[in-house]
């Protein structure tokens, strides 16, 4: 058994589509000003009409695996962190898992919303830890531009598309060293998609309703959002005997620039040590940290030897954050 799991291999990939806060202009009541002002979003991505979430997660697999210099076939886990699945049953990780030909791998999907992948991140050094997995291929990915309401305006700005995956390994060195999850369940009414599923399966009025679309108070969870990815992070930070002092690099949920600026001066930590890519891609839940973690590693924010802090919130609610000690 290992003694210790972490990340050996990052990818990414982001639809070629780009609509711009003026595009969105021209199709609903809104203002470029008002979305950069109020959420630092400046374009997103947008996946094409026959595209669906285990498109975008191969290719983010694929470059991961490469980037790890792993086969798929070395593959014993596949975890796939999304709430805009390709269908509701099988998994989009049964389906990734036979695209890329991992046909030595379990597979399984996780909702956890945008904290999607810090929960699979958690799950996967588990399933190491305790010696049911050695490799685990961890994907997170939305296509939330199928789930929006294009005639909500206070949701349609906010979300986009894309995919991000990690090889997670069992390593001797200290990698995953600790992480932090949590959930409120009172606060599902804050974010949810009414429709869909047993509750409210689909019928002729909940799709005229457009029930089958993100519902979300913006204002709720912005109030929660910044003070739990502060307290998640101290809870993570103290797990492993270090400080939020310590971190030398933060990887956080893009969901609003002002929510990740209040969230970092509450844990003392400078906007140069913060990764933001949020004016490029907007909201994509699951894939958020996952692209912004591959984007910092290969752009050379995260160094060998790094403390690195990944921290996210989202629907449910849910939190979490993981302290990497960063060693690629
Ligand atoms: N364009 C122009 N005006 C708008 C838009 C828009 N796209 N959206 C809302 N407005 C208007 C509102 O109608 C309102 O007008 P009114 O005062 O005349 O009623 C005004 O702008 C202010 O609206 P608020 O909702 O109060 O704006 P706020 O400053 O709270 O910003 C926002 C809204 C950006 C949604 C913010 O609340 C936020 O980011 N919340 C967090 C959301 C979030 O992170 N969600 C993702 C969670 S992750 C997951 O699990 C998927």
């Amino acid at each position: 058994m290992s003694r210790s799991a972490g990340i050996i291999g990052t990818g990414s990939f982001l639809p070629e589509k780009i609509v711009t806060n003026y595009d969105l202009e021209k199709i609903m009541d809104t203002h470029n000003d008002w979305i950069v002002e109020r959420t630092g979003i400046q374009r997103r991505r947008i996946a094409e009409k026959d595209v669906a979430a285990s498109d975008l997660g191969v290719k983010a697999a694929t470059a991961a695996l490469e980037d790890a210099e792993v086969r798929a076939e070395d593959i014993d886990l596949i975890i796939t962190a999304t709430l805009s699945p390709d269908m509701n049953f099988p998994s989009t990780a049964c389906i990734i898992q036979e695209k890329i030909g991992a046909f030595n791998a379990a597979a399984f999907d996780l909702e956890a919303a945008c904290t999607g992948f810090i929960y699979a991140l958690t799950t996967a050094k588990a399933f190491i830890l305790s010696g049911q997995a050695q490799k685990v291929l961890v994907v997170g990915v939305e296509v939330l531009s199928k789930l929006i309401n294009w005639e909500d305006r206070k949701t349609a700005v906010l979300f986009a598309d894309g995919a991000g995956a990690a090889v997670v390994s069992g390593i001797e060195e200290a990698g995953i060293m600790s992480t932090a999850l949590g959930a409120d369940g009172k606060g599902g009414k804050f974010l949810y998609m009414p429709a869909g599923g047993s509750r409210m399966p689909a019928t002729r009025e909940t799709v005229d309703n457009k029930l089958h679309s993100i519902v979300m108070d913006g204002s709720e969870v912005f109030k929660f959002a910044a003070r739990k990815m502060a307290e998640v992070s101290e809870i993570a930070v103290r797990k492993c005997g270090m400080t939020l002092n310590e971190i030398d690099y933060m990887v956080p949920h893009q969901a609003n620039i002002r929510i990740i600026q209040n969230a970092a001066k509450r844990m003392s930590i400078p906007m140069e040590r913060v990764y933001l890519n949020i004016q490029e891609y907007g909201n994509m839940s699951a894939a958020s940290v996952p692209v912004a973690l591959d984007e910092a590693v290969k752009k050379g924010y995260v160094r060998n030897g790094d403390n690195l802090l990944l921290v996210g919130f989202g629907a449910g609610l849910t939190w979490g954050a993981a302290v990497i000690k960063w060693n690629k």
